[in-house]
């Protein structure tokens, strides 16, 4: 499996399993078929609600020898009612338990927005803290100093936003994870993250299923490049990251496409397939914070 390595020189599989929107007795077939094929790399988050699910599976899969601990690696993410200094730790506490892990491989901030305890989504501006990224980012960098993860970075951080916390932190974020796919390339953010040594994973590399405008997997020139490399569009998408540089974390839950997208790693593209996708780039969110996250306009600082 092709890797890359981050700035705490820990290595990272370009190819993990998103677990987003699992349903309970989904995920764990899930995660096992997974490791039986091949894939090391999971991205979990407490507020996905199924982390104990796959706990589960990864536990199984350790004890019936599918894996070593050591070959995993492992992301979760910290929800934004958790960004007071006093709520940092025990959160991770909380997804360490859930995982049956002693250490995360990856912590992220999973949104540069602070919410009040007990949240999910906030419902008004009573649900929203001025909590300053870097009260929260000095307690990540305590649990990675104390060996709790063995790196931290952060999840939907805007260049401006990435520039001010490198600018007060210790230590600088290994990984900011961010929509990525031929609809929204982020260029400039991934010029700017490899010029700080930040590595870059791709969320929703697939178009998240597409929305009512829009689906990455049934655009045509992804499917006409499929058609000529003898691929899946999925795998066309995904070998297109990959040959940037960009981590992937594709989810399903279908063995059959967990296998598929995994094999993305065998397809080759040339220069003239990566020109026609790198043209199709609209700055096209379909997971878009401000929508969701109360109060949260400036998410972007238009990027
Ligand atoms: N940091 C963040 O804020 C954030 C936000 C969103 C997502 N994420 C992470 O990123 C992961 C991936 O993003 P995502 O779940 O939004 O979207 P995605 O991986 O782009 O797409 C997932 C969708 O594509 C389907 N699919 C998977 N493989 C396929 C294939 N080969 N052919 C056709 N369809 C396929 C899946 O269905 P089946 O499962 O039925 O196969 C599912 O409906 C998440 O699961 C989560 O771990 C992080």
């Amino acid at each position: 499996m092709k890797q890359v390595q981050l700035n705490t020189g820990s290595m990272i599989p370009i190819i993990g399993l998103g677990t987003w929107k699992s349903m309970p007795g989904e995920l764990y077939s899930a995660i096992r078929w997974a490791i039986k094929l091949g894939y090391k790399h999971f991205d979990c988050a407490a507020i996905y609600g199924n982390e104990k699910e796959a706990g589960q599976a990864l536990a199984d899969a350790i004890k019936e020898g599918d894996v070593k601990r050591e070959e995993l690696f492992v992301t979760s993410k910290l929800w934004n009612d958790a960004h007071a200094a006093q709520d940092v730790a025990p959160a991770l506490e909380n997804t360490l338990r859930d995982l049956q892990l002693d250490y995360l491989d990856l912590y992220l901030i999973h949104w540069p927005v602070a919410q009040r305890k007990g949240t999910g989504i906030p419902e008004n501006s009573d649900d929203i803290l001025n909590i300053p990224e870097e009260v929260t980012w000095a307690e990540m960098e305590k649990l990675y100093l104390l060996g709790k993860t063995k790196s931290i970075g952060v999840s939907n951080f805007s260049i401006k936003k990435l520039q001010q916390l490198i600018q007060k932190a210790d230590i600088i974020p290994a990984v900011n994870q961010i929509e990525s796919h031929p609809f929204l390339q982020q260029k400039k953010m991934i010029d700017f993250c490899k010029q700080n040594n930040i590595a870059i994973t791709a969320y929703s590399p697939l178009g998240s299923g597409g929305d009512s405008n829009r689906s990455v997997l049934d655009n045509q020139i992804i499917k006409e490049i499929a058609w000529r490399v003898k691929a899946t569009p999925a795998q066309v998408v995904l070998a297109w990251q990959v040959l940037r540089g960009v981590i992937v974390i594709p989810k399903s839950i279908h063995e059959e496409r967990l296998r598929e997208n995994l094999s993305a790693l065998n397809i080759e593209l040339d220069a003239t397939d990566i020109e026609k996708i790198n043209g199709l780039d609209e700055n096209y969110r379909f997971i878009d914070g401000k929508d969701f996250l109360y109060g949260s306009e400036d998410l972007w600082d238009e990027d």
